[in-house]
């Protein structure tokens, strides 16, 4: 009596997979077949490509961090020997920008040790740009930054490129411009400036974060890093231009954007 029992639950079984098969090419095409490979990703939609950058925006917040800015200037001047570039530099009434913190409680020893730089527009004024470069600095973590702030957050989408530069990564979060995008910011002012966008996937190990149209590098000589592998990638026969600029200047490069042992040093968990 029990195997014709186990023959005829046998069937069922068979009919049962028979009317599911039926339903789920019915329902949700036939059933997958798990050993097959999955289908290849499909091609992305074709993106009109920017042109290299030609006409190149620094913005000058009072107290910026001087190399922030004549770093990449150095190496973008360099790189203007090479091929037309165009510099715009920005303050926000068109006039000298001083290294001095407005805050006195920031110059605690009465110091006058701060150079100026003369702009070329003001933020309302500015010219359209291919590459808008945002420094930090004691600046970057000033209360006073509202006009930097809204031109970074109104020139943005008409960027081909955004670079922030060690904290001026703070300026761009203000500016909700970083928001859902990956970015990296000065080591030992992480906390300062990662609260600045609690939407931006913050990344750490980094020595620079490449994301989309916007990169961001980690503290001050860190911008040189990213110069370098910025232009390596987006001039063409950057990779020979960079490794020149580089020899001529004597520096050293870090060319792995995840080389960064100022994350350990400074405590910095690893993260996105
Ligand atoms: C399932 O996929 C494998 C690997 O692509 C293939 O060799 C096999 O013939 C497929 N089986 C069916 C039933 O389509
Ligand atoms: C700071 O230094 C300047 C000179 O550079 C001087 O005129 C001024 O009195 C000093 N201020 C204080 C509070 O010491
Ligand atoms: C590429 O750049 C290098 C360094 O500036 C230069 O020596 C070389 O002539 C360039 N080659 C081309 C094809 O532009």
């Amino acid at each position: 009596m029990k195997l014709p029992s186990l023959h005829h639950h046998h069937h069922f079984v068979l009919l049962l997979f028979f009317f599911l098969s039926i339903i789920g090419s019915v329902v949700g095409g036939p059933l997958p077949n798990t050993s097959a490979k999955p289908p290849p990703p499909l091609p992305l939609k074709p993106q009109p490509t920017p042109q290299p950058p030609r006409r190149i925006g620094i913005l000058l917040p009072r107290a910026f961090s001087v190399l922030d800015v004549f770093g990449p200037l150095e190496i973008f001047q360099a790189l203007s020997r090479q091929t037309r570039l165009e510099l715009v530099l920005l303050s926000r009434d068109g006039a000298a920008v001083t290294t001095e913190p407005a805050n006195p409680a920031m110059n605690k020893h009465n110091s006058s040790f701060f150079p100026a730089v003369p702009a070329t527009h003001s933020l309302a004024a500015a010219p359209e740009l291919d590459l808008l470069v945002v420094p930090g600095g004691m600046g970057a973590r000033s209360p006073d930054l509202a006009p930097e702030v809204a031109f970074v957050r109104r020139a943005f989408g008409r960027l081909d490129y955004l670079v922030t530069i060690c904290t001026g990564a703070g300026i761009a979060a203000q500016a909700g411009v970083l928001d859902g995008r990956r970015a990296t910011t000065n080591k030992a002012s992480w906390a300062t400036i990662t609260a600045m966008g609690p939407k931006v996937k913050w990344v750490s190990p980094a020595r620079w974060v490449e994301d989309g149209k916007v990169w961001s590098s980690s503290g001050v000589t860190a911008g040189l890093d990213l110069a370098f592998e910025f232009i390596r990638k987006k001039y063409p026969n950057g990779t020979a231009i960079a490794d020149f600029i580089a020899g001529n200047m004597e520096h050293t490069r870090v060319t792995d954007w995840r080389q960064d042992p100022w994350s350990e040093m400074f405590g910095v968990p690893r993260q996105n």
